[in-house]
């Protein structure tokens, strides 16, 4: 069974929906254990065999404890190199934190980046909790794809 960690942070909610969505439709496939969490330990990004961040963006930036889970695992050596790593997030004008986070996936711990940020502005709407669903299932299906 793969494993995939979606973590996620959200002040009004709006990232929280699209992490529910992402969450079932990377549930739908069959073989990937889901599991969401507010925090993670360096130890279980470890673990995990495919890492999504769900990350508002804040004063043009990264929120603190998505912040400070990626400064943990960089100041304890955490190996993620070739893991599958995806971010997603709500916004409002400019929409920095999802993109951040994938940098710092890619190009910290040479994760695995498959798909684009996937960016709502404000509170998800029926049709773009479908394109969330979709996001989950293709990090799902591109994880037993690489496992
Ligand atoms: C104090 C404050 C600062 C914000 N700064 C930004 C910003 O710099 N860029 C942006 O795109 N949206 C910004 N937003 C909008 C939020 O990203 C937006 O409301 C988003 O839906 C919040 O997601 P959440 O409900 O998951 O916390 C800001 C909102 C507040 C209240």
């Amino acid at each position: 069974m793969a494993g995939l960690l979606i973590i996620c942070d959200s002040h009004t909610g709006n990232t929280e929906k699209m992490a529910e969505a992402v969450a079932e439709g990377a549930k739908s496939v069959a073989g990937v254990e889901v599991n969401t969490k507010y925090f993670a330990r360096p130890e279980e990004l470890a673990q995990a065999d495919a890492i999504i961040f769900g990350a508002p963006t804040y004063n043009h930036d990264v929120t603190i404890p998505i912040k400070q889970m990626l400064e943990e695992a960089a100041k304890a050596n955490v190996q993620l190199n070739g893991k599958i790593g995806a971010a997603f997030g709500s916004y409002g004008w400019s929409g920095e934190a999802p993109k951040f986070v994938l940098e710092i996936m890619k190009n910290k711990f040479e994760m695995l980046v498959l798909e684009p940020p996937l960016l709502v502005r404000y509170e998800p709407d029926q049709n773009v909790l479908g394109m969330c669903r979709d996001f989950g299932k293709r990090v799902s299906e591109s994880l037993i794809h690489v496992a």
